[in-house]
């Protein structure tokens, strides 16, 4: 038995209560379906800005009405305290994803991305310590090292942010730290590095690559790589996210107050992925085979490249990514092809 399936276990023999912010949304959704097949109990928060109702009722479908019933949801937001408030009261563990998401997105509209992911972050930090919970685990971002040309990236050296969102995930970190000093609450921040998988949004204009070149090569519509291909990003399969957020809630004291990443720990660049991606369609749409993408200009904000050393989570937490890039593209992709063409 691995750490992370004893930690399951002892979970299934100790249930608790977890609030998930964020739990119509790519990551939250896929935590809540994790947490009630551990037979815990879940508050859900959520104000739908990204999120969907859909994305619940797939998790209803593929957990059952038994463990349904352990789930409460709260539709709320938490750029209002008294939300908050209300969502931690009686929480062993706070998992908080809610924030607006996107480089791009924070570049055209700094203010809104400042008022979820600052003024909503310190709200959820101010709720839960007030309401002693054991433990906020809180999701990060690797956009925190900004300008610094390290790689692998480690922890501790941290560069200048290239956008509004990074600004904002750095606050977080650094609100984070404060109440450590402050107040000794210790919160556990998990530095995400292109999170992917079922139930992550292809539509609209601010959609991860994955999701959206799915989408592209599933519809025949052009798919664009942004520069000349060669970028490259250390992109990380869902299930071993939510194995982060479980070894971070449970893990021992020691380990709080900490920044870790989250990531499988290879490179790939995105004309790598457009191929793994295009053969894995390609199964289903032969059509797929003869699309090529379309080549544009780099993106403001965006770094060349994204690796992580993932040996910090390995050591404190005991996080062991258990699918690696290709292997979680095969379970994505079932998924993608699932839902744009039917079983
Ligand atoms: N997906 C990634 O690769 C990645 C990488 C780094 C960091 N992150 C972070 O992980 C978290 C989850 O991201 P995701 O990919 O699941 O995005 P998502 O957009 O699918 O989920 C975010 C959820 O938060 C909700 N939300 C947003 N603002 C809210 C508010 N004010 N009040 C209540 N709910 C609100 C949205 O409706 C949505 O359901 C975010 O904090 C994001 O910044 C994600």
């Amino acid at each position: 038995m691995n750490a992370y399936q004893k930690h399951q276990d002892d979970l299934r023999k100790r249930p608790a209560t977890w609030l998930v912010t964020g739990v119509a949304g790519f990551i939250g959704s896929n935590l809540l379906e994790t947490l009630l097949q551990l037979g815990q109990r879940v508050v859900g928060l959520d104000n739908f800005s990204t999120g969907h109702q859909y994305n619940l009722d797939e998790v209803k479908d593929r957990v059952g009405d038994e463990a349904w019933q352990r789930f409460c949801f709260i539709q709320g937001d938490i750029r209002n305290l008294a939300d908050c408030q209300q969502a931690c009261a009686g929480a062993d563990y706070v998992l908080h994803q809610a924030a607006l998401g996107s480089v791009p997105r924070s570049i055209e509209d700094p203010i809104t991305t400042n008022e979820n992911n600052i003024s909503g972050f310190l709200n959820m930090l101010t709720a839960a310590r007030d309401a002693k919970v054991r433990r906020m685990v809180y999701a990060a971002s690797s956009s925190t090292y900004g300008d610094h040309p390290g790689l692998p990236k480690v922890e501790e050296q941290i560069g200048n942010p290239l956008s509004p969102y990074a600004v904002t995930k750095l606050v977080n970190e650094l609100y984070a730290s404060v109440f450590i000093r402050s107040y000794g609450f210790k919160a556990i921040g998990l530095r995400y590095f292109n999170i992917f998988g079922q139930r992550q949004d292809p539509n609209g204009a601010y959609a991860a690559v994955i999701p959206k070149w799915f989408a592209g090569l599933l519809e025949g519509e052009p798919v664009f790589i942004n520069g000349d291909g060669e970028t490259s990003r250390d992109f990380c399969f869902i299930d071993n996210c939510v194995q982060a957020n479980i070894m971070a809630a449970t893990a021992d004291d020691e380990a709080a107050g900490e920044v870790y990443n989250v990531a499988f720990g290879e490179r790939t660049t995105l004309n790598e992925l457009y191929r793994l991606i295009q053969e894995r369609v390609a199964t289903r749409v032969p059509a797929a085979t003869e699309a090529t993408p379309v080549y544009r200009d780099f993106r403001a904000g965006d770094v060349r490249h994204s690796l992580a050393d993932t040996s910090k989570a390995a050591r404190l937490l005991g996080y062991q990514p258990e699918y690696s890039v290709r292997a979680g593209l095969d379970k994505a992709a079932d998924w993608y092809m699932d839902r744009f063409l039917g079983n």
